[in-house]
């Protein structure tokens, strides 16, 4: 798939088949996350690919209970963008059904600065993962919600404490795209200055 339609037809995954993702098409997706640009090329993520449908079960069922209870006192029609404060919860329990997940880490910082480096660098991993495996035909959804149930999680996947949680990602063959949201500016009037 060319680049432009690749980031044009990405969109976030929240539903998959149960379909397993050959380990050499996760591996080329984690290449192209490789080769991200990254702050003074320290190259600061690192990837954890979750494969066990019981590991996967145990992150779902923590981050589920977190969001039932975020999400309590919300009526039943707002959950996420389109999707119902059921849906919400049925994604969060279960990552939409998708074969892997896989948890984008990066080093923890002492200064903002640093934090900020190690934040976009990894930032830039995710992005060229998403776009990797959009051209391969595979979904994903860029997720900050799990790091709300970050204890949960660093002890289901043994995560030490000099590794900060960036993202994680539900990755499989999509059994549904959702249907591309417009763009706020698409004409890029307000969104760009251009300086002569
Ligand atoms: C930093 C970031 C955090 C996000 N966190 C979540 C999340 O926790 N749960 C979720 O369902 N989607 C999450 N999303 C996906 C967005 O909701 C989605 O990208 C947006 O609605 C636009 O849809 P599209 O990706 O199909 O273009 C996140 C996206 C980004 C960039």
């Amino acid at each position: 798939m060319e680049l432009f339609e690749a980031i044009q037809t990405r969109r976030a995954v929240r539903n998959y088949l149960p379909d397993p993702v050959p380990e050499d098409e996760i591996k080329k997706i984690l290449d192209a996350a490789n080769w991200a640009p990254s702050a003074m090329n320290r190259q600061q993520w690192e990837f954890i690919v979750v494969t066990g449908k019981e590991t996967i079960r145990q992150m779902g069922v923590s981050f589920g209970a977190v969001i039932e209870e975020l999400t309590r006192n919300l009526p039943a029609s707002s959950g996420h963008g389109s999707l119902s404060r059921e849906e919400f919860i049925r994604f969060a329990k279960t990552y939409g059904g998708a074969p892997v997940v896989i948890v984008i880490l990066t080093d923890r910082a002492d200064t903002g600065d640093f934090r900020r480096a190690n934040l976009e660098s990894a930032s830039a991993a995710m992005e060229n993962l998403l776009l990797a495996a959009t051209a391969l035909g595979l979904g994903t959804c860029w997720m900050t919600g799990p790091l709300r149930d970050e204890k949960a999680l660093r002890k289901i996947l043994a995560i030490p404490d000099d590794r900060e949680l960036v993202a994680v990602t539900p990755l499989g063959y999509p059994a549904e795209v959702p249907p591309a949201p417009a763009r706020i500016d698409p004409e890029l009037r307000q969104k760009v200055r251009w300086v002569g």
